[in-house]
């Protein structure tokens, strides 16, 4: 992909900002490619930085139904943190994405980050609640600046209220030429392979799973996407169930996960997957 830098984009002048920078927009409309570009301007510049990517679907640092965050700075190189949603989408999921929001913020600060760039999903439809779940991420996250990409009017509802926010700072772009456009089926493609990325290597354990904490509850058939946990809450790998043994309460999971050492947690999603060609299917 070439890169198209314009130049409100340099205008921007990254390296002097602190605290949380929040992109928000609709779907495709750049904001991922923006943070990856704000996030390398500041690295370059030598400053301690977190890069958060809170879109469970098309989520550009781990695998979907997760929200993640790279942490650099001077005592947490390059690390990603992993928080698991369950879903591909903020839809019917959205507890799990503020609480996930502000515990990988939470980590960021404690590793020393003092700019936090979070590149947000493109979850804006006012009829399914998006305006609710944007709201409620500046509530929690608190940012310095909000950066929005609007094509027309569609973050208006948000915007009117931000631009008399005394604390923080608005800065509205429209989304560069370059910017494409994905359609239902090519953003499924897209997760079908960051899950066959994340599952290919991987073997088989199997997991007695009265050992563990369930969460939300024990449903376990084959296919559906499990995360295993440490006991901060965070997601020490992935997991596809490949077979269930109810009477000894046992699962064989698919994961690249090599032992249970450290896991205190198994959360399960509402995301099924193929086990061949790791495409999903929703309950829901
Ligand atoms: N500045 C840019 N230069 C070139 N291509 C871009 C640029 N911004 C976005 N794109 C392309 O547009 C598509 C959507 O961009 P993305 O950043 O993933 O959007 P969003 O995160 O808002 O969904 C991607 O294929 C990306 O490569
Ligand atoms: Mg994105």
């Amino acid at each position: 992909m070439q890169l198209e830098i314009p130049e409100r984009w340099r205008a921007l002048k990254p390296v002097s900002w602190q605290g949380v920078v929040l992109v928000i927009g609709g779907t495709d409309t750049g904001k991922s490619t923006l943070t990856h570009y704000l996030a390398e301007q500041l690295r370059a510049a030598g400053r301690n930085i977190a890069h958060i990517d809170g879109d469970p679907g098309q989520n550009s640092l781990a695998a979907p139904a997760s929200l993640a965050c790279r942490i650099s700075t001077a005592t947490a190189n390059d690390s990603i943190i992993q928080w698991f949603v369950g879903s591909t989408t903020p839809s019917g999921h959205m507890l799990p994405v503020i609480v996930g929001a502000q515990r990988l913020k939470e980590a960021a600060r404690q590793s020393g980050a003092d700019v936090i760039l979070y590149d947000t999903s493109g979850f804006i439809d006012p009829v399914r609640g998006g305006m609710y779940l944007k709201q409620a991420k500046i509530d929690t996250l608190q940012p310095s600046l909000v950066i929005a990409l609007q094509q027309e009017r569609e973050l208006e509802l948000l915007l009117k209220p931000l631009r008399h926010h005394p604390g923080i700072r608005l800065v509205e772009l429209t989304p560069v030429e370059s910017v494409r456009s994905r359609n239902m089926t090519e953003r499924r493609d897209c997760r079908t392979e960051k899950f066959a990325k994340a599952f290919r290597e991987g073997g088989l354990l199997n997991v007695r799973w009265t050992s563990l904490a369930v969460w939300p509850r024990p449903y376990f058939d084959t296919g559906r996407l499990v995360a295993f946990c440490d006991s901060s809450g965070f997601t020490r790998g992935l997991g596809v169930v490949f077979n269930v043994e109810p009477e000894k309460r046992e699962i064989t999971v698919k994961t690249t996960l090599r032992s249970l050492e450290g896991i205190f947690a198994l959360k399960t999603g509402s995301v099924r997957l193929d086990l061949n060609s790791f495409s999903e299917k929703h309950w829901e």
